[in-house]
C-alpha cells in the first residue's frame, strides 16, 4: 500500500485525477469503478477538464458505479445517477450506454442485485476502483457489520451514514433508509484501488482502515489484503495514521 500526503483538497483531487488518467491514457478500454460523494468532486472535475482538452478520450471507456440508494430513480437529485451524469458522464465523451449504477427503482432489489454482480462479472476486471470511506469506515454502502458481505446487497444504511448524507436532502428523514451496493469482495476483485480522504472527520475512520485490526466491523479495513492500492489523503485525513506513525513526508509505502 502506498499513501500519498497531500497539502489539501486540491492537491489530493489532482493526484487521483493523474492516477485515473494515466489508467485511460495506457488502457483507453479501461474499466473504472467510480464513487459518488462529495470527496470525488474535485477529481471527476479535474478529469472533464483534462477532457475538455483534448487530453483524455473516454469513447471506449467502461464504468461501474458502487451503489445507489434504494427508491430513488435517476432523475432524482441525491441519487448517484444523478451525481455521475452532473459530475463526470455529461461533461466527457463517455457513451452513457458504458456506464453503470445499480437501479434504485428496480421491483425486485434482490433480483437487481444479481443482475448487477454478474454484469461485474461479465466485466471481468475493474481496472481501478476509485473509493472514499464513511467516518465509521464503509466503503461503497458496506456499513460496519459482523461479516464481509462478497456480491451486490442490499443494506440498511447505518444511521451515522444517514446523519452525514442528510446534508444534500432537504431534511433527515428524505435520505433513503436502504440501498443496493457492490459487495466487498466485487470492490476487492479490482486490480487497483485508489482510496480518498480529505478532512478531519476522516481521520479516525483512515487510520482505523489503514492501520487497525482487520474487521467487518470496519468494512474498509480489508483493503490491507489487497496487495495493489493507493491512497489519496490531505493533511486533516492524515492526522491520526501521522500521529501514529511518526511519518513526515510525503509518501509512506506501507
Ligand atoms: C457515501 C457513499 C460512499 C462515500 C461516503 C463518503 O455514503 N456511499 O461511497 O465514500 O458516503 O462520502 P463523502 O465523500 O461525502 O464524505
Amino acid at each position: 500500500m502506498r499513501i500519498y500526503a497531500a497539502a489539501d483538497y486540491e492537491e489530493m483531487s489532482q493526484r487521483a485525477a493523474s492516477i485515473l488518467a494515466a489508467h485511460v491514457i495506457t488502457k483507453p478500454d479501461a474499466v473504472l469503478g467510480l464513487a459518488t460523494g462529495s470527496t470525488p468532486i474535485g477529481t471527476y472535475d479535474r478529469l472533464a477538464a483534462m477532457h475538455q482538452k483534448g487530453m483524455l478520450d473516454f469513447s471506449q471507456v467502461t464504468t461501474v458505479n458502487l451503489d445507489e440508494y434504494e427508491g430513488l430513480s435517476g432523475e432524482h437529485p441525491q441519487s448517484y445517477r444523478y451525481f455521475m451524469n452532473k459530475h463526470l458522464f455529461e461533461r466527457i465523451n463517455i457513451p452513457r450506454e458504458h456506464t453503470f449504477i445499480p437501479d434504485g427503482l428496480a421491483k425486485n432489489s434482490a433480483e437487481e442485485c444479481k443482475r448487477y454482480t454478474a454484469l461485474l462479472h461479465s466485466l471481468k476486471n475493474i481496472d481501478i476502483q476509485l473509493l472514499g470511506i464513511g467516518s465509521n469506515g464503509h466503503i461503497g454502502f458496506n456499513e460496519p457489520s459482523d461479516s464481509f458481505c462478497r456480491d451486490t446487497h442490499v443494506v440498511m444504511l447505518a444511521e451515522q451514514t444517514r446523519k452525514n448524507n442528510s446534508r444534500f436532502f432537504s431534511s433527515p428523514e428524505e435520505v433513503p433508509a436502504r440501498a443496493i451496493t457492490m459487495g466487498i469482495g466485487n470492490i476487492m476483485s479490482a486490480e487497483s484501488i485508489l482510496l480518498l480522504a480529505n478532512g478531519k472527520n476522516k481521520s479516525d475512520a483512515l487510520f482505523a482502515a489503514l492501520f487497525g485490526p482487520i474487521t467487518p466491523k470496519v468494512p474498509a479495513s480489508i483493503l490491507q489484503f489487497h496487495n495493489n492500492v493507493t491512497v489519496a489523503a490531505d493533511e486533516e485525513a492524515l492526522c491520526a495514521i501521522r500521529e501514529f506513525t511518526r511519518w513526515e513526508g510525503k509518501i509512506y509505502d506501507c
